[in-house]
């Protein structure tokens, strides 16, 4: 069973939180494109429309590909409606975010969001965070915030593509993913590298408003 598999097996509660006229953004990554896969043919069976604002090229392309109308940021002032996926969720809905690099245009998103609603994967759970965490840096910054990180107790790494280039964001950044262990106090680490002069955005999420927990065998659990 796949992301898909569960996906249709919750496409019901996903489209009745679908109103007509819809500004939804979308996140990035498998579960984003199953929603989007969802969403697409749902709006070629009835007379329902919606604007989506992608959060990446890849999820653009997605939405493209589904004939789903794309608006940009700057021509909406709210967003009803977010779906998207994790890397990782403790217990209390802290999330880690940014496996694809798309953290900062999703934390925009989601902070101009009435309802976020994520989708992830059984294995994704945690009591504690502890994946590394994704962090964008201006160029400038790349080693004075690793500087910084270190400082926090972090080992921080730069993100590279298979060959050795390194990875650069969507906004023309870098990412560090940054290693600090079990993360007790995901908020209060989070505060302290946005406040690294040069990090554009930290890869650790709060709670969202409805997690989707998806299940191997198909089915699927809301938290
Ligand atoms: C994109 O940068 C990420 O934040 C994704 O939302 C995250 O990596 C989850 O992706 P999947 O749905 O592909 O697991």
């Amino acid at each position: 069973m796949t992301v898909d598999d569960a996906i249709k097996a919750l496409s019901p509660q996903v489209l009745k939180m679908v109103k007509n006229n819809y500004v939804v953004g979308l996140g990035s990554g498998r579960a984003a494109t199953a929603i989007v896969r969802l969403l697409s043919t749902h709006l070629r069976k009835s007379n329902f429309s919606v604007k989506a604002i992608p959060t990446s090229l890849q999820i653009k392309m997605e939405a493209e590909k589904g004939g789903i109308p794309i608006i940009e940021p700057d021509q909406i002032d709210h967003v009803d409606l977010v779906f998207d996926g994790a890397d990782q969720i403790d217990t209390k809905g802290n999330m880690i975010k940014g496996g694809g690099g798309a953290l900062l245009r999703e934390k925009i998103l989601i902070s101009m969001a009435k309802k976020t609603v994520i989708i992830a994967d059984e294995t994704k759970f945690v009591k504690k965070l502890d994946r590394s965490v994704p962090v964008e840096v201006h160029l400038f910054a790349r080693n004075t915030t690793a500087i910084k990180i270190r400082k926090l107790g972090g080992k921080p790494h730069i993100r590279l593509l298979d060959r050795g280039y390194p990875f650069v964001t969507e906004n023309g950044n870098i990412i560090l993913d940054c290693e600090f262990g079990k993360i007790s106090d995901p908020k209060s680490l989070a505060t302290k590298i946005i406040e690294i002069p040069g990090v554009m955005e930290v890869g650790i999420f709060s709670k969202p408003d409805v997690i989707y927990k998806t299940r191997k065998n198909g089915r699927f659990e809301i938290l």
